[in-house]
Parts: structure tokens; sequence; C-alpha cells
């Protein structure tokens, strides 16, 4: 490397990329590893490096001083929060603290809005050396916080909101979650959970369990209650008939869904003793089944509603084509006319859809969400602690038709009618806010937090609670990569699909 690099810029070589950085001004680049051990002076690389005050003569004194978007700061502790971008785990990054002094705390206030050092430093009644000594230590790797540019940042620059760190890491495969053909299984992994009050707080967030507290994208409601009132919409919901829950969670949407309405008999089916303990706390009234969702203790014809969120990625998944023969995957190919491709096969969920036509009474419905796409082949969700597989919700609506009942795949968002345009904190606010959060001794729910309410329930003013439109990356995961197969029992000769029913995805 060229000594005009020394001793400002650093170069991470990864492959036969180079990751370029520039320690004092925090501004970095990728380039080519043949590229830059080619690096003159006044060659076209040199310009453009040059251009973003990376290499060369650096007037550091009239650069400009701009903020990452990522940090959070308490101001009456004078402490920034910041994330680690080397320390990442499945729930996201590590969050480090840094106290300031009572000057420093003055400079960081005064970076709110974009100066040159020497304007910032003549705001504070600091040297310009003050405040590039305080600057340096937060343009790092390791710590991306401020960024010293030749010219103010636009106000939507990508580089202020976005970390530059290794890849997310594929999770932990705890043997047992893959059996001998390769098939995900997960049925100790819910059974055994440590803690059921913090597991989706902590573990796996779902859409439901972030919207467990009423929220402007659902109308106010909580999600339990906002579903309950889109499928009475449908006409749906049994008056005094039998609605079953199969895979509650903590049982939120049970209470919510049971609040909302004229009470009427909740089974809760569930394979986690421990979770339908808690269900039976959070949902005192209905009643808990140890059961499967591919083996439903559940009589034929049984069953008005049957309601599952977030269950079918969790059944087993197969890999295809196998070394050896699966004649359990082979025979449904065949007998509902799947697709053939290559890649995961939904063989727990199609199982589930089986049991799901057994169980309903003609004319009953069933409702299941999952993430996933319609003809996209499914994919193993690599950052959870678990083998998750998406669901190829054509495949399971093609074996819903064959089993003769109606059949509908819809988007969620559409189905609850959900507000994306509903606001939410950032993902990286949420990462840095639970960091803080347990920093005090306290724990915070993976909720859909709006700034305000995150705000009141840290119990401390914080800078930099970033909303975002529920169509970006937040607390939860993300609604519209959700769909929903909707079914009906036919009552003998009736074709309907039920009136208000939300756009079908074809
Ligand atoms: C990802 S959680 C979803 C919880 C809740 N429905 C929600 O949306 O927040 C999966 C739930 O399904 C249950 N579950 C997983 N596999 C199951 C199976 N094979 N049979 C019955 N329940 C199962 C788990 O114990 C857990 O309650």
């Amino acid at each position: 490397m060229s000594d005009l690099l020394r001793p400002e810029v650093g170069c991470a070589l990864v492959g036969a990329r180079a990751s370029l950085w520039q320690s004092w001004t925090g501004r970095h680049a990728e380039v080519s590893a043949a590229a830059l051990r080619e690096l003159e002076e006044g060659s076209p690389l040199w310009t453009r490096l040059a251009a973003l005050q990376m290499v060369g003569e650096v007037d550091y004194p009239r650069l400009w001083v701009a903020r990452s978007r990522l940090p959070l700061y308490l101001p009456a502790e004078r402490t920034l929060w910041y994330p680690l971008p080397s320390q990442r785990t499945a729930g996201g990054h590590r969050w480090g603290q840094r106290v300031f002094s009572v000057d420093q705390a003055a400079l960081w206030e005064a970076t709110l809005e974009q100066r040159p050092v020497e304007r910032l430093a003549a705001r504070v009644g600091l040297t310009v050396e003050e405040v590039l000594a305080w600057v340096r230590g937060l343009t790092g790797r390791e710590v991306q916080v401020l960024q010293l540019r030749p010219a103010p940042a636009h106000a939507r620059d990508l580089s202020l909101e976005r970390l530059v760190a290794p890849p997310r890491p594929v999770g932990r495969r705890p043997t047992g979650q893959l059996g001998a053909a390769g098939e995900t299984q997960l049925g100790a992994y819910h059974q055994d959970l440590e803690d059921p009050e913090s597991h989706f707080d902590d573990r796996e967030t779902t859409v439901a369990h972030a919207l467990a507290t009423p929220h402007q994208a659902l109308g106010g409601s909580p999600y339990g209650a906002r579903l309950r009132a889109r499928l009475e919409l449908r006409g749906m919901v049994p008056g005094d008939g039998l609605t079953v829950e199969v895979g509650c969670g903590t049982g939120e949407l049970a209470r919510d869904w049971r609040a909302a309405g004229a009470p009427a008999r909740y089974l809760r089916v569930d394979r986690s003793p421990a979770l339908l303990q808690a269900q039976a706390r959070m949902a005192p009234g209905s009643l808990g089944v140890l059961g499967d969702a591919t083996a439903l203790p559940l009589g034929d014809a049984s069953v008005d509603l049957l309601i599952s969120n977030e269950v079918l990625a969790d059944l087993p998944a197969v890999p295809w084509p196998e070394t050896s023969p699966h004649p359990e995957v082979e025979d449904r190919i065949r007998r509902y006319g799947l697709a053939l491709g290559p890649g995961w096969k939904n063989l727990g969920a199609w199982r589930m859809v089986e049991e799901v036509a057994r169980v309903l009474r003609p004319g009953g419905w069933a409702w299941m969400s999952e993430f996933g796409a319609l003809d996209e082949a499914p994919q193993e969700t690599e950052q959870l602690d678990h083998p998750e597989v998406s669901i190829q919700f054509g495949d399971l609506r093609a074996v819903a038709e064959a089993l003769g009942l109606q059949a509908e795949v819809v988007r969620l968002d559409d189905a609850l009618g959900m507000d994306l345009g509903a606001r939410w904190v950032a993902r990286s606010v949420w990462e840095g806010a639970r960091a803080v959060a347990s920093a005090r001794g306290t724990r915070l729910k993976a909720r859909a937090w709006t700034a305000q309410a995150l705000e009141a329930a840290l119990g401390v003013r914080v800078q930099g609670l970033r909303e975002v439109p529920l169509s970006e990356p937040g607390p939860g995961p993300l609604p519209t990569r959700f769909f929903v197969l909707v079914v009906r029992r036919p009552v003998e000769g009736a074709v309907d699909l039920g009136a208000g029913s939300p756009r079908a995805c074809s």
C-alpha cells in the first residue's frame, strides 16, 4: 500500500474486496484489492478517494462534521450509545456506551447541525485541536458515529444510516434441529423454552407479538382484536361455535380476540407445555390442549374457525431432491400437482392443511399466516437460532384445493387492512433502546414502539429515537413479507369465499 495511505487510512481485505477506512474522517469506500495495489497519486482512483478526503493532503479544520443517525444520546447522563459493528448476534448488534465530559456534551449537542470543525470549535469555545481529538474518537471502524466531509452531507445520505460491518452471522444450529435427511425438526425447540415470557422479545419476534398492544397501523387496535374485526367482516367468526387457535405463543392474541367480542368457545392447541401455561395466565377462560399442528387432537368436522399465526414455518420442511427417496414428499407432489423444482418442500405445512380439511365443519373457515411468497422456492432463515423455512403459498393453496377446500392466498397487510405508513421506531433504535434498558436493569418487550411510547418506557429523555414506516425494518418482522392462506370447507354445493374479502393474490 502506498505511503500516502498512512497513517490515517486503514484497509481490511475480504477476498478480492478491500474496505478502505480513513480513521480520522470516518469516510470509507470499497475498492478492489488489485486497484488498491496500483493506487498512485494522480490516478483516477486517487482522485476519487482524495475527493472523499481519504488520501492526500486533508484540511481537517475546514471539513464538515456529520453525525450518524444510528446512535442514541441520553442528555441527562451525557451518555452516547452506539452499535458495535463487529459484535453482531442473531438479535442484532451489541451496543457500546461513552460518557461525555461537559465540554464533549456541548460538542455533541452542537453537531446536531452540520458545521465545519473550525466553526464548531468557535461555537463551543474549544480549540480546533481539542475538537479534532474528540472527533477522532468517534470516526473509527468500531465507532461509526461521526464523519468529516468536504461539504455538508445530504439529509438522506445512506452512509449515515448504515454500519459498515461484517455480514450477519448464520444462526447456530444445535444438533437435533435437522434430521438425518436434512429436514427441519423443531419439536423440541418450543417444547423446552427456557423463558416463555421473554422468548418472543429476544429470540423470535412475530408480527402478532410486535403488534400485541394497540397500534395506529391497525386502527388503534391490538393484533387479536383487529384480526377478529376483519374476520367478522368476512363472516368467518362463529357465534357460539368453536374457535381453535393453533400455536398461540404467549396467548396475547387469544386475550385480545376474546376481549373484543362476545365470549365463545376458544380452544388453544400448542405443543409447548410452558407456552400453554403462559397462555392460560394471559387468556383465562380459554381452554388449552397439548397437541401437534400436523396431528390435531380434534374430532373430524368439529371446528368452526381455526386460526394459526406464524406456525407453518416451524413445521418440518424437507430439502429436495434428496439423496435418498422421501416417499411422503414424492406422494404429495404427485397427488396435489405441486411444484417440482429443487429446494425446500413444506411437508409439515401440507400436513397441517390436510388436518385442517379434516377438522373443519362444512362451512367452517381457517386462517393461516406465515412469512413466505406465492411461487418462490422456500428459503431457510439463517439469522434465527433455529431453522425456520418460509412457505410457498402457491403449493399450500394447491393442497387445500385438491382436498376440496375453497382457498385463497392474501397478503397479511391487505387482510388486516394494515396502514403501512403508520410509524414504528427503526430497527437500530429498537436494538439501542434494548441495550439502554438492559443497562438500567429493565427489559423491553419487542413491540411496534413509537418514539414517544419508547421514551416513556425507558423513563429518560433520549435523542435519536428515529421512526420509520411499517414498510421499513423496525422492532418486529416486516409485515409485507407475510401471506395468509384462507380456506373454507364448502357447505355442500355452495362456493362462497365471503363478502368483503381482501384482494386475492393471483
Ligand atoms: C413462532 S410462534 C408463534 C406464536 C404466535 N402465534 C404469534 O404469532 O406470535 C409458534 C407457536 O407455535 C407453536 N408450535 C410450534 N410447532 C408446533 C406444532 N408442531 N404443533 C403445535 N404448535 C406448535 C409454538 O409452541 C408457538 O406457540
